[in-house]
């Protein structure tokens, strides 16, 4: 199929690059003349795994880049509308750039085409886009609209993409439903995962064919933002009960064991830490209550979630106080800037907004990051912070560490090591990397989220190990992307047999 993609961002580039590898011919448009030029140049603009080779694999073939939208969109089937909304002022989404776009499309079409949302848009966009081409002259048998939610995550949207959970088609016609249904096949039908230049994500193992549901555009447009808004508040959940568990002295952990293995429940995305961030849930989340709000409900429950998200940082910052005394002049080594491990994204970032705190409170830091310290530096800048070239080196010396963000190269991070290296043995880990017995048993003193503080010159309580013994609890960890991989092989995929 001919396929046109406005918006290079995130949503965009990776649904353009693997509707590629599905074998679609796809133009993907941006206005932006320098995004154009790095794009075109053979630039990848983001920290995404796979992406840079199918880049590579399909740019000037099956992938072409153009910055004019009336050429492409004449000669697509399809155009999906991948541009920003970011948040205005009152929480609401910032539509202006998909009603720009509409406008565009409308003077562009000359034959069929299915305009589909792809942008995480409220309930109506899609009929909205509908009214602005019509009113800007476009007869009505030459398009449909339609909604196709993407639910790719940062670190691993190829093969989010390419091994989805389910596709989400949200159509009002036989014919758009038929187009959208046809650009999917090679998923649904499973003739992607038989080729042998397949991207796999468990190789030996045969993917079963991609979900597909489809929905009416509201439904599907609705789909969006209660999947967001659902995960967060799983997220909030949990460090709601982390920090009742802080108060009484009992592991989360144990908890959240107890409550995971619940079938109903599932463990997945209930990992306590310092909160969600990055460009999607945030707004997402305050898109979906102002949207509840404009037809008439008030959406308290989302409130709720927001709040407990928001203090988050805050809660931590209080639990560093209490293990380091006053803040002022100490050097503190801090593990991850990134909004989550396996990105560069700093966007909403839980780890930026602690160090600006500490950096307020006259810290001085050595910070560290695989992917996010150029990005971070234009947050942060060069005042009292040095951007170091490892986690150890960010331990050298410091008055204490923070692990700030969920990396698996933290994780691995080996702490004898640390403590030989740290001028006090003092490490708060707001991501709950570490095994807490393992930490104390190298005379380590350590606070992490809804976990009893381990002191390093206190024994291990007799009950702790007796309970890791009774579940047989791992005493290595890993961060939450790994668990959720252990425990369900499924994970973000059509399923792997
Ligand atoms: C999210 C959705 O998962 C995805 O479906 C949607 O398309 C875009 O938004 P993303 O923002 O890339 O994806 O990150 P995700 O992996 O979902 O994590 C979001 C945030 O929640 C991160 O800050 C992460 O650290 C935090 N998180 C996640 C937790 O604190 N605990 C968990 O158990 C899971």
């Amino acid at each position: 199929m001919k396929i046109s993609i406005i918006g290079s961002g995130y949503v965009g580039l990776v649904a353009g690059a693997c509707l590629a590898e599905l074998g679609h011919a796809v133009v993907l448009i941006d206005n932006d003349p320098v995004k154009f030029a790095a794009l075109s140049g053979g630039e990848c603009p983001i920290h995404e795994e796979h992406l840079p080779a199918l880049l590579a694999k399909h740019r000037g073939k099956s992938l072409t880049f153009s910055r004019d939208l009336r050429v492409a969109v004449r000669g697509s089937q399809a155009v999906f509308i991948a541009v920003g909304t970011p948040p205005a002022v009152n929480g609401e989404a910032d539509l202006s750039y998909v009603e720009t776009v509409a406008r565009e499309i409308a003077g562009a079409l000359r034959n069929y085409t299915v305009v589909v949302d792809k942008s995480t848009v409220p309930v109506y966009t899609s009929e909205w886009v509908r009214k602005i081409i019509l009113l800007d002259g476009a007869p009505a048998e030459m398009f449909d609209v339609a909604s196709n939610p993407e639910f790719l995550r940062e670190g691993t949207a190829v093969t989010d993409f390419l091994y989805p959970d389910r596709i989400v088609i949200g159509a009002d016609t036989m014919r758009a439903a038929d187009t959208l249904r046809e650009i999917y096949r090679p998923l649904t039908d499973g003739s992607y995962y038989r080729r042998s230049d397949a991207i796999r994500i468990n190789p030996g193992a045969q993917p079963r064919p991609a979900r597909l549901i489809a929905t009416s555009t509201k439904a599907a447009e609705l789909i969006k933002y209660a999947s967001n808004a659902f995960l967060a508040m799983k997220i909030s959940f949990i460090n709601a009960v982390a920090t009742v568990c802080d108060s009484v002295g009992a592991d989360v952990d144990e908890v959240r064991e107890g409550i995971g293995s619940d079938s109903r429940i599932g463990s997945r995305f209930l990992v306590p830490g310092l909160g969600y961030g990055g460009s999607c849930f945030p707004k997402d989340l305050s898109a979906y209550h102002a949207v509840a709000r404009e037809c008439g409900y008030e959406f308290r429950l989302l409130e709720e979630v927001m709040r407990i998200n928001n203090d988050q940082p805050q809660r931590f910052l209080r639990k560093i106080r209490s293990v380091l005394w006053t803040l002022k002049g100490k050097r503190l080594g801090v593990l991850g800037l990134a909004f989550k491990g396996g990105t560069d994204d700093v966007r909403e970032s839980p780890a930026i907004s602690i160090v600006e705190s500490l950096l307020k409170e006259g810290c001085t830091i050595q910070a560290y990051d695989p992917a996010a310290m150029v990005r971070a530096r234009e947050l942060l800048g060069d005042r009292n912070i040095t951007y170091v070239s490892s986690g150890y080196e960010a331990a050298r010396d410091a008055d204490a560490l923070l692990i700030l963000t969920e990396w698996q190269e933290f994780a691995e991070l080996d702490p004898a090591q640390i403590r030989k290296l740290l001028r006090y043995p003092i490490v708060a880990d707001g991501r709950n990397l570490f095994d807490c017995d393992v930490m104390r048993d190298n005379g380590l003193t350590y606070i992490s989220v809804g976990r009893p503080d381990v002191n390093h010159w206190q024994k291990e309580p007799e009950y702790s190990r007796i309970s890791a013994a009774e579940t047989n609890k791992p005493r290595a960890r890993s961060t939450f992307a790994e668990s959720e991989m252990h425990e369900q092989p499924a994970v973000g995929a059509a399923g792997l047999d």
